[in-house]
């Protein structure tokens, strides 16, 4: 069977399979709302919330849009802080609906710097909303999200965070964080298939939300909470995928989320000592590394391309590449979901082999 190494999809747990093999049922129907409210509840302790929770049928990417339409109105300032690709993409969408993005990025590979943050916050006033990544599966960097929110809430702003591949994994408890809306997606540690994203939304952001002006209506919360309250959603949802994370959150109630969370700590320090263990270097400041994704340097002659095509094809371990700038500077190996320290040995032993024949010089 293939070794599925990328930071999402994942792979699955049988139990969440055989759940996807279920005839349909009625999506506005008594047994689809009972499965809505054990969701619901299992997500609000899984998010560490009392603030709502919505499932949304789309991507992750959906869920930040409904994010910035649900809480902004065009030529609201933001303060993007991006350390990465899906950082850019977030104040991208922002911009593109309106938003004054004021940018402030941070060298790839590297956390983002909390002092900056509150100077840019000083430096503009008039800034409504913070926008940034908590884990950024592009580098591999997991920030500092307590320091930066504590700042954000000083300054008495909302937070918009995507947490899209560290909810669920790495401890992001929501309302001590003062994260007004938190955005994660189903294909990432929640061993369920891609199709869903799932969204808190905090006081603060309904009260940001009966002011926003951007246009919304697929992704509007108001629309979400109404249908949430008969255990629907407003549109026809991704009817099996729901099945799958309805049977995924049960078995993660089961393990209980501070056993989870040291899980990925262990599997993350198993992948990030494995591949040093070979000589290779890490490509993110190991301070804040992540524990769903790692991200190894092209150093000493390697071919990417060439190691994944041989992992893959020799050795039916998949790895991600780089993105966009880091497209051939980075191989990513995805840690997250139904992840054990056994899924990771294969893949370091893997490497010992393939890395002289894709050019690796110790
Ligand atoms: C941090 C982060 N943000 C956003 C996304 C986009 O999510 P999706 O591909 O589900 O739209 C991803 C997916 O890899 C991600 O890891």
């Amino acid at each position: 069977m293939e070794n599925l190494r990328i930071p999402g999809p994942t792979p699955l747990p049988d139990e969440t399979l055989q759940a996807m093999t279920k005839q349909m049922i009625n999506h506005r129907g008594a047994e689809f709302g009972q499965m809505m409210n054990g969701i619901t509840a299992n997500l609000k302790q899984l998010f560490q919330t009392k603030g709502d929770v919505f499932l949304l049928t789309g991507s992750g990417t959906g869920g930040l849009e409904a994010a910035i339409v649900n809480t902004l109105s065009p030529g609201d300032k933001v303060l993007s802080v991006a350390i990465g690709v899906f950082g850019e993409r977030f104040a991208a969408m922002a911009e593109q609906f309106g938003a004054e993005v004021i940018p402030l990025r941070f060298e790839w590979g590297r956390a983002a710097d909390v002092d900056a943050v509150r100077r840019a916050l000083q430096a503009e006033p008039k800034i409504k909303a913070v926008l940034v990544t908590h884990n950024e599966t592009s580098t591999s960097v997991t920030n500092d999200l307590a320091s930066i929110s504590s700042v954000v809430k000083e300054f008495d702003k909302l937070l918009l965070v995507d947490a899209i591949s560290s909810l669920g994994s790495i401890n992001l408890p929501v309302d001590d964080w003062h994260c007004d809306v938190t955005v994660t997606g189903s294909q990432k540690g929640w061993m369920a298939p891609p199709g869903l994203a799932m969204v808190s939304v905090s006081q603060k952001a309904w009260q940001a939300h009966s002011k926003a002006r951007m246009p919304r209506f697929y992704w509007d919360f108001t629309r979400a909470k109404n249908y949430l309250e008969r255990g629907q959603t407003p549109w026809t949802p991704a009817v099996s995928t729901v099945f799958a994370l309805s049977v995924a959150l049960e078995m993660m109630q089961k393990e209980g989320l501070s056993n989870i969370i040291a899980r990925h700590a262990r599997v993350g320090k198993t992948v990030r000592d494995g591949v040093k263990s070979l000589g290779l270097s890490l490509f993110a400041d190991e301070n804040y590394a992540s524990n769903t994704v790692t991200a190894v340097a092209a150093t000493n002659g390697l071919d990417i391309k060439r190691l994944r095509k041989i992992m893959s094809e020799e050795h039916q371990i998949v790895l991600a590449g780089g993105q966009q700038k880091l497209d051939g500077k980075i191989f990513r190996i995805g840690h997250l979901g139904w992840v054990t320290e056994d899924d990771i040995t294969p893949v370091i032993s893997a490497l010992k082999v393939v890395l002289p024949q894709a050019g690796f010089k110790q």
